[in-house]
C-alpha cells in the first residue's frame, strides 16, 4: 500500500504588507544622524490631529488614502503624538515578556491592528523649494510605512528610534498629503519585548526640516576633558566645512580641528554646558559642549579622573494618560523630582528616550546610560531558541537600532554608557552592536546585563542580585569568570518598587558606599505606568480584558502615575543623601551637662558633629547648614551652623551650639539638615537635600501608678475612665469615646512584596500566610478575671486547622484618669513563617479624623522603609495618611510613635508603636483591586503594632533581611488610653 504525499501548497503570493514581516530594519529612510534641538533651519510641527481609521487586519484595507485627493469620508481622528489604543481605538496590553501573540519569527498575527493616518498640510508661504527637506520620525510603533502626495517613501521599524525621508523633491506648496499606515505587529515586536504596556501609534513628533544646501549631513562632538591639567579638547566633525565657535571659550576653529583650553568640565554634578556653533555654508547648528573623559581605569568606571557612585532610577516613558507620548513639561517634571530626590542617574529603560529628555539631563545633570531599542525576554520561554539576538538575519536591524541610538544621541554629554539593550539573551548580534558602536565612538563605555560572560561590555552589571552576593562581588569573592571579575559592578535593577517598598535600599546604600568596586544602582522603576480612568483610578494589566497579562506589575515605580513622589522615592532621596552627618560627641547623652555658668562663659557646647561630602565632584559649598534643637518633637531654638566647603570625599568636625536651657519635656534631640545655600536650575533655595537627627536623651516610659479597682456593673465592668464588656473584656469606650475594644492583629493586607513574584518561590510570605490562616484568625476567650487593680483578659489567638496559636493576655489597669493595657504574647506551636504585623487593632467612631502623633513622620515607613521618617510632632488627616498604592494593601503605618491623639483617644506607647488609622478594615483593604473599590465606613480603624514584618522587594528581588523580620516570639506590650477633652 502507498500514501500519494499530497501537493505542496501554492507559495503564499507576496502581500503589500510583507514588510511587517520583514527582519530587515526597514526601506527608504535615510542614514541616521545626531538630533538636536533647534538651528535657523525651517520645521514645521505636524504634530496634531489627524485623520484616523483602524482596521483589524494589516492588509484589510487598500493602500488608496494615500493618494491625493482622498477623502476620508467616515475616518475619525487621532493627536499626534499619540497612541490609538489610548484614544478610544481598541485597547492597550499588558504584559511583561510574554509575547501576546505566538512566537514564530519573524512572523506575526493575520489580527494584527492597523491604523491608517492621513495629514494634510500647506507648506508656509516662505518654505524654501531648493530640495532639501526632510521628514523626521521621533517614534512610531511598531512599523510604519509612509507615503507623501502618493508617493510611497518606504518603511521603517524600530520604535523608539528616529526615521527621516527626504520629501523635498515631493512636495507641493499647498495640500500636501501625508499618509502613514502603522501596524501594532511586525517583525520588530519581537525586538521590543520590554515590560511595558503594548502601545501601537505615532506617539513622538512628526516633523518637516529644511536643511539648506551646504548643510552638515551629521556632526559629532568630541569633548575630553585632561583633569590632571584642567584642559578641555573640542573637536567637532562635520561632514561638510565649517567652522566651530564657543564665545565663551574664545574658540574658532575649523570643524575637524582639536582645540585645547582651560574649561570647567561636566559632571551630573555640576553640569557645566559652553554654548556653541556649528557653522556651515547652510546652516548654523546650535552646540552645547559639556567637557568630560570617561573611561575605564583601575577597574572603575571614572569619569574626569573620578570614580562615580551611581544613584539612578530605570525611567520609562510614561504619562497616565498620553501612554509613552511624553510633552516637554512632563519631562521637565521628571528630570526635577529627580534632582531633588538626591538621585544622579537615569538608565532609559528600555530604549532611547525622547531626544528633548537627554538634552535636560545635559542642562540639569544626570549621568545617563542610554539603552538601546532591544528586548527579545520572551524567548526565555523556549530555553532563547531562535532568538533573533544570535540569528545573523536580524544583525543588520540590530546594528541599525545601535546605529540610530548612538547617532541620534552621541553629543549628550550626559550619555556617559551605551547599552545594548535589555534581556535579550547573549549572541553574535549584540557583539556585532557592541563593535559596531566601539568602533564608531570609543569615548563611552558599554553595558549589557544579560549576558554573564561579560563579553561584550565594560561593566559587570546585574539586577536583583541579594545583599549576601552583592558583598561577595564586591570582594571579588563570586563565582565570576576571569574576564568579569576586573570589571566595575553596578546593579542596573534593584530595589524592585511595586506598592510598598522598596525594602532594604539603605542596606544596598552601605554596601555601595563601603566597597570601590560597587558603582552603585538604579532601582525599579521610576514610575508606575497605570493608565487613568474613571473605573479603576489607575488601570493595570488586566483592567482592558486582555487574554495574556500581567496584572499590576506594570506599576513598580517610586512615583504614582500622576509622579505624586510614593514613600519609596521620599525613602530613596534620603538613603543616597550626598552629605553624612553623624554624631561624634553629644552634650546630655555622652557627657554631663554644662553648668549655667559654663553655658554664660560659652563652654559646653552642644557636641560635635561630623560631616562628610558625599559627592564625586562637588564640593559643599553649594549648600547651608542650621540646626535645631527639639524637645518633644518641637523645637525650641535653631540657627545657622557653619560647615567648610568641603571638597568631595572630605570630612570635618564641626561643634553644635549650646543646648538650649531648661528643656521642659523629656525628649530632646538635635537635627541637622544641609539645604541649597541658594536658588539652583532644580530646587529653590532652602530645599532640603541631606538631614540627621542625633537624640540628646532617649524616651522615658509614660509614668503610671495604677490606683483604681475595677467595679462590676449592669453587663459592665468600669475601670477608671473605661467601660468593659463583663462577658467579653472587651473595651466599650473611654470617657465619651465609643471603642471596639482593642484586639491582638496579626494580619495585614499583603504587599507586593510580600506576594512575591510568582517565579520566586522560596518564602513568599503574603500567600503562605493565607494559606496559614492568619488572615481569619479566631479569638477564643478562655477568662475574664476583674480581680485586685486590673482586669485581665486571657485568649488564645489562631486559625482554623492549625495547632499554632498566639495566647494572649490582655491586662487593664488605670490611674483613675487613663488606662493602661498590657498586652503579652506568647506563641504555642511551631511557628515557620515570621508574622505580618503583632499590635493591636481597635475601632472609633467614623467621626475621627485629625490625628497627631510624636514619633515618625511625616510619611509612613516600616523596619526596612523608614530611615526617612523624621522624629517630630506631626499633624495629618485619617485620608491623608493613606498611602494610594495603585493595587491596594498594606500602607500608612508611622513608626516609632510614642504619643498619638485621634477622635478624642490619646494614646502612649509603652515602648513606642507603629500607629495605622484607615476608614475601612484590614480586611477591606486585602480584598480592594484598585483604589476605587476602598469605600469609607463607619468606623475608623485604628492598628498600634509592637511589631511589624520588613517589607523588601520579593516582587522582584530579596525578601526583607533577617534583621528587619517579626517572628512570633514572647512579646509584651503597653498602650496607655486617655480621653482628650476640648
Ligand atoms: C527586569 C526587567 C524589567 C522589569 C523588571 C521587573 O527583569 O529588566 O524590564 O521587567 O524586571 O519589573
Amino acid at each position: 500500500m502507498s500514501f500519494r504525499t499530497s501537493p505542496r501548497p501554492p507559495a503564499t503570493p507576496p502581500s503589500a504588507t510583507d514588510y511587517t514581516e520583514d527582519v530587515s530594519p526597514g526601506s527608504g529612510a535615510l542614514p541616521p544622524r545626531a538630533w538636536y534641538a533647534a538651528s535657523d533651519a525651517r520645521s514645521l510641527s505636524l504634530n496634531g490631529r489627524w485623520d484616523f481609521r483602524l482596521s483589524p487586519t494589516a492588509d484589510a484595507e487598500d493602500d488608496s488614502f494615500a493618494a491625493r485627493g482622498y477623502e476620508p469620508g467616515g475616518w475619525s481622528g487621532v493627536e499626534v503624538p499619540g497612541h490609538w489604543v489610548l484614544q478610544g481605538h481598541g485597547s492597550p496590553i499588558y504584559t511583561n515578556h510574554l509575547y501576546p501573540f505566538p512566537v514564530d519569527p519573524p512572523r506575526v498575527p493575520t489580527e494584527n491592528p492597523t491604523g491608517d493616518h492621513l495629514r494634510r498640510f500647506d507648506l508656509p508661504p516662505d518654505w524654501p523649494a531648493d530640495g532639501g527637506t526632510v521628514l523626521r520620525f521621533d517614534g512610531v510603533e511598531s512599523c510604519a510605512r509612509v507615503w507623501l502626495n502618493g508617493t510611497d517613501l518606504g518603511t521603517f521599524q524600530g520604535s523608539r528610534l528616529p526615521h527621516e525621508f527626504a520629501v523635498g523633491h515631493l512636495l507641493e506648496p499647498g495640500g500636501n498629503v501625508l499618509a502613514v499606515r502603522v501596524h501594532q505587529w511586525s517583525a520588530g515586536s519581537y525586538l521590543e519585548d520590554q515590560d511595558q504596556w503594548w502601545l501601537p501609534g505615532i506617539f513622538r513628533d512628526v516633523t518637516l526640516l529644511h536643511r539648506p544646501p551646504g548643510s552638515a549631513l551629521d556632526f559629532f562632538v568630541h569633548a575630553s576633558y585632561d583633569h590632571h591639567e584642567g584642559l578641555g579638547t573640542l573637536r567637532v566633525d562635520s561632514d561638510v566645512d565649517g567652522r566651530v565657535l564657543v564665545p565663551a571659550l574664545d574658540i574658532d576653529v575649523e570643524a575637524g580641528t582639536p582645540v585645547t583650553v582651560p574649561v570647567l568640565p561636566w559632571t551630573a554634578e555640576t553640569p557645566r554646558l559652553y554654548d556653541g556653533e556649528l557653522v556651515t555654508e547652510g546652516e548654523r547648528v546650535p552646540l552645547r559642549v559639556g567637557f568630560r573623559t570617561v573611561e575605564l581605569a583601575d577597574g572603575l568606571i571614572k569619569v574626569n579622573g573620578t570614580a562615580v557612585l551611581f544613584k539612578g532610577v530605570n525611567r520609562h516613558e510614561w504619562h497616565p494618560e498620553k501612554g509613552r507620548a511624553l510633552d516637554p513639561e512632563t519631562m521637565l517634571a521628571d528630570v526635577l523630582l529627580m534632582k531633588r530626590h538626591n538621585v544622579n542617574a537615569v538608565r532609559t529603560s528600555h530604549y532611547p528616550p525622547h531626544p528633548a529628555f537627554l538634552d535636560l539631563c545635559d542642562t540639569y545633570g544626570l549621568w545617563v546610560v542610554d539603552e538601546c531599542d532591544l528586548e527579545t525576554h520572551g524567548f526565555t520561554e523556549q530555553g532563547w531558541r531562535d532568538n533573533p539576538v544570535d540569528d545573523p538575519r536580524w544583525t543588520p536591524a540590530l546594528l541599525d537600532r545601535a546605529a540610530r541610538m548612538v547617532e541620534r544621541d552621541k553629543n549628550h554629554p550626559s550619555v556617559v554608557l551605551w547599552s545594548l539593550g535589555n534581556e535579550a539573551g547573549t549572541g553574535r548580534g549584540l557583539t556585532a552592536m557592541a563593535e559596531w558602536i566601539r568602533g564608531r565612538d570609543n569615548s563611552r563605555l558599554i553595558h549589557y546585563e544579560g549576558d554573564p560572560d561579560c563579553r561584550d561590555t565594560d561593566v559587570y552589571s546585574r539586577m536583583y542580585a541579594d545583599h549576601a552576593e552583592v558583598e561577595r562581588i564586591a570582594r571579588h569573592q563570586d563565582d565570576g569568570g576571569p574576564g568579569r571579575r576586573r570589571l566595575p559592578f553596578i546593579l542596573c535593577e534593584y530595589g524592585h518598587a511595586m506598592g510598598n517598598g522598596p525594602g532594604g535600599i539603605a542596606d544596598y546604600q552601605r554596601l555601595f558606599t563601603s566597597y570601590d568596586r560597587l558603582q552603585g544602582g538604579f532601582v525599579w522603576e521610576w514610575i508606575d505606568h497605570g493608565i487613568r480612568d474613571e473605573r479603576h483610578g489607575f488601570a493595570y494589566g488586566g483592567d482592558f480584558g486582555e487574554e495574556l497579562h500581567d496584572g499590576n506589575f506594570v506599576c513598580d515605580g517610586l512615583v504614582f502615575p500622576d509622579r505624586t513622589p510614593s514613600p519609596g522615592l521620599v525613602e530613596y532621596k534620603k538613603v543616597i543623601e550626598p552629605v553624612r552627618i553623624e554624631p561624634v560627641r553629644i552634650e546630655g547623652r555622652d557627657l554631663p551637662s554644662p553648668s549655667g555658668a559654663d553655658r554664660e562663659s560659652g563652654a559646653g557646647r552642644g557636641g560635635t558633629v561630623r560631616v562628610t561630602n558625599g559627592y564625586d565632584f562637588a564640593d559643599l559649598s553649594g549648600l547651608a547648614f542650621e540646626w535645631s534643637y527639639q524637645v518633644d518633637g518641637e523645637s525650641v531654638e535653631s540657627g545657622p551652623l557653619v560647615v567648610p566647603a568641603l571638597a568631595p570625599g572630605q570630612s570635618a568636625e564641626v561643634e553644635l551650639p549650646p543646648p538650649p536651657l531648661d528643656p521642659r519635656g523629656s525628649e530632646a534631640q538635635w537635627t541637622v539638615r544641609a539645604t541649597l545655600a541658594g536658588e539652583t536650575a532644580w530646587g529653590p533655595r532652602g530645599h532640603v537635600v541631606a538631614w540627621a537627627q542625633i537624640a540628646v536623651t532617649e524616651p522615658a516610659s509614660p509614668a503610671f501608678t495604677p490606683s483604681a479597682r475595677p467595679a462590676p456593673g449592669d453587663g459592665v465592668i468600669t475601670l477608671g475612665p473605661g467601660t468593659f464588656d463583663a462577658r467579653t473584656g472587651a473595651l466599650l469606650a473611654l470617657g465619651g469615646v465609643e471603642v471596639v475594644g482593642p484586639r491582638l492583629d496579626v494580619w495585614r493586607a499583603p504587599t507586593d512584596n510580600d506576594n512575591g513574584a510568582h517565579w520566586q518561590t522560596d518564602a513568599r510570605h503574603g500567600p503562605l500566610w493565607r494559606a496559614l490562616g492568619l488572615h481569619r484568625m479566631r479569638h477564643r476567650l478562655d477568662a475574664v478575671e476583674a480581680r485586685d487593680d486590673s482586669l485581665t483578659v486571657r485568649t488564645r489567638v489562631a486559625p482554623a486547622a492549625r495547632d499554632l496559636g498566639l495566647r494572649t493576655r490582655y491586662r487593664w489597669t488605670s490611674d483613675g484618669t487613663r488606662l493602661r493595657l498590657t498586652v503579652s504574647v506568647a506563641p504555642e506551636g511551631r511557628w515557620t513563617l515570621p508574622l505580618p504585623r503583632l499590635g493591636v487593632r481597635l475601632g472609633l467612631p467614623g467621626s475621627a479624623d485629625r490625628v497627631t502623633w510624636l514619633g515618625g513622620g511625616p510619611g509612613e515607613g516600616y523596619p526596612d522603609t523608614m530611615t526617612a521618617c523624621m522624629n517630630g510632632r506631626w499633624e495629618s488627616t485619617v485620608d491623608a495618611m493613606q498611602t494610594p498604592y495603585v493595587r491596594p494593601q498594606e500602607n500608612g503605618a508611622r513608626p516609632g510613635v510614642r504619643r498619638a491623639e485621634i477622635g478624642g483617644l490619646r494614646v502612649e506607647g509603652d515602648p513606642a508603636f507603629w500607629f495605622t488609622a484607615r476608614r475601612w478594615t484590614t480586611e477591606q483593604l486585602d480584598a480592594a483591586d484598585h483604589v476605587t473599590d476602598l469605600r469609607p465606613g463607619g468606623t475608623v480603624w485604628v492598628n498600634l503594632d509592637h511589631g511589624q514584618q520588613g517589607i523588601g522587594s520579593q516582587s522582584c528581588g530579596p525578601g526583607a533581611l533577617p534583621q528587619y523580620q517579626l517572628w512570633a516570639a514572647p512579646a509584651e506590650f503597653s498602650f496607655l488610653f486617655s480621653e482628650v477633652r476640648g
